[in-house]
């Protein structure tokens, strides 16, 4: 079981902070002691509250979410959270550079120390990696879709957290 997770999606404005307060949510009923963050590997909304549909349909279902708000991916992330959930592949394939650059950072100045201390970074995987109602599925990108959207947004966001949730309890 991890101590801490990261959502990522793009913007960090409707995916990821959906899938954050999910978490949170869940987690807290569950009593799995897990702290969860959430980022974007685009900064073009950083500093920005979620946005108004993502809040709209989060409050409906009973998740807070404005009082987020939206930062960038930065390498320390990969040092602080055990776990980075995607939301989709372009992400998880942006995470998974991101962490060879650190890698090879880390093996560049050991090889000047002479000695290897390469630390842990996060493992990365897709959000509905457990999840056998989304199956490796990616979670769409509701920004320039409808209400349906933001709410099968939801339904899967709830279906892949309920699922990293029973794999830690069993
Ligand atoms: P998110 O959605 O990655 O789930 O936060 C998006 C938000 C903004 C944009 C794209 C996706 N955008 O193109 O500005």
């Amino acid at each position: 079981m991890p101590k801490s997770i990261l959502c990522v999606c793009l913007g960090n404005i409707c995916r990821s902070p959906t899938a954050e307060a999910v978490f949170r949510q869940k987690l807290a009923i569950a009593g799995l002691p897990i702290s969860v963050d959430s980022a974007g590997t685009s900064n073009a909304h950083a500093g920005e509250h979620p946005d108004a549909r993502s809040q709209h349909h989060a409050k409906i279902r009973g998740y807070q979410l404005a009082k987020l708000t939206a930062r960038q991916v930065i390498p320390a992330d990969f040092l602080k959270f055990d776990l980075i959930l995607a939301m989709d592949n372009d992400n998880l394939k942006n995470l998974k550079r991101m962490k060879s650059e650190i890698e090879q950072q880390f093996i560049a100045e050991d090889s000047d120390l002479g000695h290897s201390r390469l630390p842990k970074l996060a493992m990365l995987e897709l959000l509905s990696h457990e999840d056998p109602n989304y199956c490796q599925k990616a979670v769409p990108d509701p920004y320039y879709g409808t209400a349906d959207n933001f709410e099968a947004v939801l339904d899967q966001i709830e279906s892949s957290v309920d699922a990293w949730i029973y794999s830690w309890k069993s």
